[in-house]
């Protein structure tokens, strides 16, 4: 059993604890958290041992009720791989600490590519991890581009890529955060960080992207357009997206047209979390005109589309799996993962 420490244990970190549990050939040795909230108890109730990062705070956990195992470095010498979910600038901060230890680490999309120096994706380069102490798991905008677009440059050649994302403008418990009644450009230059960040693991593919911000908490949606290098048919980039195991089709039938109701539809299907770990492509919205030029929309569940990712990074970076698929559908099936449509 691959023995994986959690260092942050909050949107990202708790998904994350609970995909590690379900898995056949690993399991969760302890989580980190600075402070008493609701996410410590929720660790008790799972009975993942915590541990904190200064433990001058231990009384304040002990006065909730909430026992500690230790520091965080106690926790990472007990591990045999780290998936580092803090927030963003944190990661950077803890990895002398991996460094020291001799520790494997996996960083999240808010860090930079230089803090691991090779970001991931499983469908991507998945072998390519082998042999290295770090990986980074692209962020969740990433993650969603780097699948639909390695799909498609598999099946037919991408010539270019021009995509828009509508973000979603704080996680739902993220009460602090807004926009509340505004459209933000983010930035206003173009392009935005994400066609870059797509480059860190496809870097032959021409990508330009922008991005704004919306008052909307569940979900990213992107509006996005492919030359492809091949002529194709709408058939025929369906029965792509039919055969891959982390695209999934919001079909016409279901009608489908939001991330409200595709939220709606993912808690009816009993997700945890009403969590969506796959691309959300609605299949009336794609299109393949003049036999090269590829168009649709996605939505991509910002808390869950990287989960399935660490999971696989973890394997990739042990190197216990070899295959990219074998290590893709035994995390699919510990998580239940049906598909959507
Ligand atoms: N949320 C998303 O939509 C999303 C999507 C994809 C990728 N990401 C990336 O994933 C990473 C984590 O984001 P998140 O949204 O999960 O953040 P989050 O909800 O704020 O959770 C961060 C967790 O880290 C803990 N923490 C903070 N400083 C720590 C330290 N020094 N040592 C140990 N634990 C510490 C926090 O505990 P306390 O609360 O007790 O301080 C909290 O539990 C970021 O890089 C982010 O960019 C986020």
């Amino acid at each position: 059993m691959i023995k994986v420490a959690v260092n942050g244990y909050g949107t990202i970190g708790k998904r994350v604890a609970d995909a590690v549990a379900a898995q056949p050939d690993m399991e969760v040795i302890g989580v980190s958290k600075t402070s008493v909230s609701a996410e410590a108890y929720i660790a008790k109730k799972r009975g993942y041992p915590l541990y904190i990062a200064d433990l001058g705070k231990k009384s304040a956990f002990e006065k909730a009720g909430i026992e500690i195992a230790g520091d965080v470095e106690a926790m990472i010498k007990a591990a045999d791989i780290v998936v580092d979910a803090t927030p963003g600038g944190v990661g950077e901060k803890n990895r002398p600490l991996y460094e020291r230890l001799g520790k494997k680490a996996i960083f999240q999309g808010g860090e930079g590519h230089e803090v691991a120096g090779f970001s991931f994706n499983a469908h991507a380069n998945y072998k390519e991890a082998e042999g290295h102490q770090f990986a980074r798991v692209v962020s969740c905008n990433s993650t969603g581009l780097v699948r639909l677009i390695h799909a498609l440059d598999q099946a037919f050649g991408v010539e270019r890529v021009r995509a828009v994302m509508v973000r979603r403008g704080a996680d739902p418990s993220d009460v602090k955060r807004g926009p509340v009644d505004a459209i933000v450009l983010n930035p206003a230059t173009i392009p935005s960080h994400h066609g870059p960040d797509v480059n860190t693991v496809l870097p032959h593919i021409n990508i330009v992207t922008l991005a704004m911000i919306v008052p909307t908490t569940f979900m990213h949606m992107h509006s996005i357009q492919m030359d492809l290098k091949k002529e194709t048919t709408r058939d025929a980039v369906l029965k792509v997206f039919e055969d891959h195991n982390r695209i999934g089709l919001v079909r016409k039938a279901t009608g489908i047209k939001s991330n409200a109701e595709l939220r709606e539809y993912t808690q009816d299907l009993g997700r945890p979390r009403t969590d969506l770990w796959e691309n959300g492509v609605f299949e009336e919205s794609v299109s393949v005109l003049n036999g090269k030029e590829f168009y649709c929309f996605q939505a991509i569940h910002q808390e869950a589309d990287v989960v399935p990712e660490n999971i696989d990074c973890i394997r990739a970076l042990m190197g216990t799996v070899k295959d990219p698929q074998e290590s893709i559908r035994t995390t699919n099936k510990a998580l239940n993962f049906v598909a959507i449509g």
